[in-house]
């Protein structure tokens, strides 16, 4: 939603003839020719131009783009579209960049044909940092997988692309100087330097930056597969080792130089000015167990094992200075003995990123924006950066506050199904941290959302098709229509309770991620709106026939599903445990239509029956397989009204 929208009358046509102005910059010539593509994909036209007619849409701006895009860079942009023609004008082709993308959206089919509505929009972001995290280490993703992921932050005009490259399960960017890094401990499966200045001249083209991430004192197990003098216990150090998470000893000199090495090597090979260096979750077991780092923080009067991470951090900082970067961290990296010059990532609460500013830190918020944890876009979007504790800032400290970053971490995500998780939940994300303070409609928020989903898919992002094949692998040759209709109304379970099923031991990440839980969408839309439904039909006092006869033809599909779906069930390994879900999904229908026939006879059920159906839907609310049945809440819902609406 850009900051200030006017609609005029009449509408622009797109047909073949459509053409924009030519020009000189190189890289906006090849957006321009991005853009014409794109808008060939949503339309299925082919432009021709007509020689000699005007251009359709013209482009102007002052300036060309940085050639390493800078924190800050100016993204305004205006578009004003008549029924005659269109003008986009900014201050930098970067601002034109994010104009063109607002053009692509505003494409609509019409009676007449494809047409962008008259309209006048002035537009500027409202936080400069508005980024997504790829974790690469739990499962490694492939460039082309994040390629197609950086024309989708282009599409929503997200600007930096936080790339996770280093954790305990693995280590993905080449370093020549310590090649051990990756030949160990990545199993073959890394970015060659080449790859990663290719990938970041992909992502500066759609502007946006790459910020590297490479994690330590803790979750640095894969860097001491290949340097285990690196490590403050002795080895000898796996990837799938789940136990004590080892960390690096800050005690020893050589780390440093190590680290002054590798730095100087990283620093040059990815030109964003910031660095970001992990910090999170340092679990201190082995400085604990080490009776050298121990002596050690004696003799610095440390107390603690925040101290010697301080410590750690202020010799990082140094050597990141050194280097012309700006370090950064997740919050655990928050000590007043560091300089104010670091970003502090809050991630464990919104309150952090407060702190930080009041403290003069600069800083970015992650938490509520953790896309792993399978919470509905309705959520994520509900979380402001410039809310809760950061509401009470002065407006110095509030500057301070740079925006915004979802996260994807990787510990259940394949190249397969990374986009689902991602898409489209993430351009809610991309919105909050755009758009006005006060765009907070929900109801408008998924209609803008759905179209978003639609018009990424002609980007080649898998979010929606990816199920589908997955479908497919689950049940062989036979038809998917009836594990389509369970699929559409469950969702994963939420927050980290997958990690449940394994606490036996670590997770495998060499496991197959190709069961139910893996192939569905995060959000269901089909419960999300039967649930809406269900809500105005019963507030409205349950009077409203034609609403009750769409809930009827859900529940009878529903109601119907497990009989049709049964027998595929039971001949497919990868769907048996399935069986509960789909029982309780007719179950739950049955029930819920018993109680509208309940509603229409004005005879309100017996006790028996109604205690009896609620104790069904407290057990159909219980996860199984890893999902979550989301209709049984509106299902609660019709019984409860079925008592009272007669
Ligand atoms: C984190 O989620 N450990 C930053």
């Amino acid at each position: 939603m850009p900051a200030s929208v006017q609609l005029g009358t009449g509408q622009l046509p797109i047909d073949q003839s459509f053409s924009v102005t030519a020009f000189h910059d190189r890289s906006l010539n090849e957006e321009i020719i991005r853009f014409e593509d794109q808008l060939h994909r949503q339309t299925g036209i082919p432009f021709r131009g007509k020689p000699g007619a005007a251009p359709t849409l013209t482009v102007h701006f002052n300036h060309g783009r940085e050639t390493v895009q800078k924190l800050g860079e100016d993204e305004s942009y205006e578009l004003t579209v008549t029924d005659s023609g269109a003008k986009l004008t900014a201050p930098t082709s970067l601002g034109i960049l994010r104009g063109l993308q607002t053009f692509l959206q505003l494409v609509e089919i019409t009676p007449t044909g494809f047409a962008v509505p008259a309209v006048t929009i002035k537009d500027q972001p409202r936080f400069p940092w508005r980024g997504l995290m790829i974790d690469v280490s739990r499962h490694f993703i492939p460039l082309d997988v994040l390629k197609r992921n950086v024309d989708g932050m282009a599409a929503v005009k997200m600007n930096v692309l936080h790339w996770h490259l280093s954790d305990d399960q693995g280590f993905r960017a080449e370093s020549k100087k310590f090649p051990k890094l990756t030949t160990m401990a990545s199993g073959e499966m890394f970015y060659s330097q080449d790859e990663i200045r290719d990938f970041i001249a992909y992502a500066h083209d759609r502007g946006i930056r790459v910020v590297p991430e490479f994690d330590m004192p803790g979750h640095s197990r894969s860097w001491f597969l290949g340097y285990p003098e690196l490590a403050s216990g002795p080895g000898p150090y796996t990837l799938a080792d789940g136990g004590i998470a080892p960390a690096i000893d800050p005690t020893r000199e050589e780390t440093y130089k190590f680290l002054e090495k590798f730095i100087a090597e990283m620093a040059k090979l990815f030109p964003d000015a910031y660095f970001h260096i992990g910090g999170d979750e340092v679990d201190g077991k082995q400085w604990d167990a080490n009776p050298k780092i121990q002596a050690f923080k004696q003799a610095h009067g440390m107390k603690s094992d925040q101290d010697l991470q301080a410590y750690f951090n202020r010799r990082l900082q140094k050597i990141v200075a050194k280097n012309h970067k700006t370090m950064m961290g997740w919050d655990e990296i928050l000590h007043p003995d560091l300089p104010r010059t670091i970003v502090v990532q809050s991630w464990r609460g919104q309150q952090s990123l407060a702190a930080a500013a009041r403290q003069g830190y600069s800083g970015v918020l992650s938490y509520g924006y953790y896309l792993d944890l399978m919470w509905p876009a309705a959520r994520h979007y509900a979380v402001d950066p410039m809310s809760g504790d950061a509401a009470t800032l002065n407006l110095d400290q509030q500057k301070l506050i740079l925006g915004g970053e979802s996260c994807q971490w990787a510990e259940w995500v394949t190249p397969e199904n990374i986009d689902s998780h991602i898409w489209p939940r993430n351009a809610a994300i991309a919105e909050r941290l755009w758009s006005p303070q006060n765009v907070t409609g929900v109801a408008s928020m998924y209609a803008r959302l759905h179209v978003v989903s639609l018009n990424l898919e002609w980007l080649g992002l898998t979010h929606r098709s990816a199920r589908t094949l997955m479908l497919h692998r689950m049940a062989g040759d036979s038809s998917i229509s009836a594990l389509r209709v369970l699929a559409d109304v469950v969702e994963p379970v939420k927050d980290y309770d997958r990690w449940d099923e394994t606490k036996q031991g670590p997770i495998d990440f060499h496991a197959p991620l190709n069961r139910m839980i893996d192939a569905v969408y995060p959000e269901s839309d089909t419960a999300r709106e039967f649930a809406a439904f269900v809500q105005a039909y019963v507030q409205g006092g349950a009077k409203d026939p034609v609403a009750e006869a769409q809930i009827r033809a859900s529940l009878t599909l529903w109601r119907d599903n497990d009989a049709r779906l049964h027998p595929l069930l039971e001949q497919s390994f990868l769907l048996q445990e399935d069986e509960g879900l789909s029982q309780n999904l007719s179950a739950l229908a049955a029930a819920g239509l018993a109680a509208l026939d309940s509603i229409d006879k004005a005879q309100p059920p017996p006790d028996a029956w109604k205690t009896q159906q609620l104790a069904l839907v407290e057990q159909a609310k219980k996860p199984q397989a890893g999902l979550l049945l989301m209709i049984a809440a509106p299902m609660e819902q019709l019984i409860q009204a079925s008592a009272t609406h007669n």
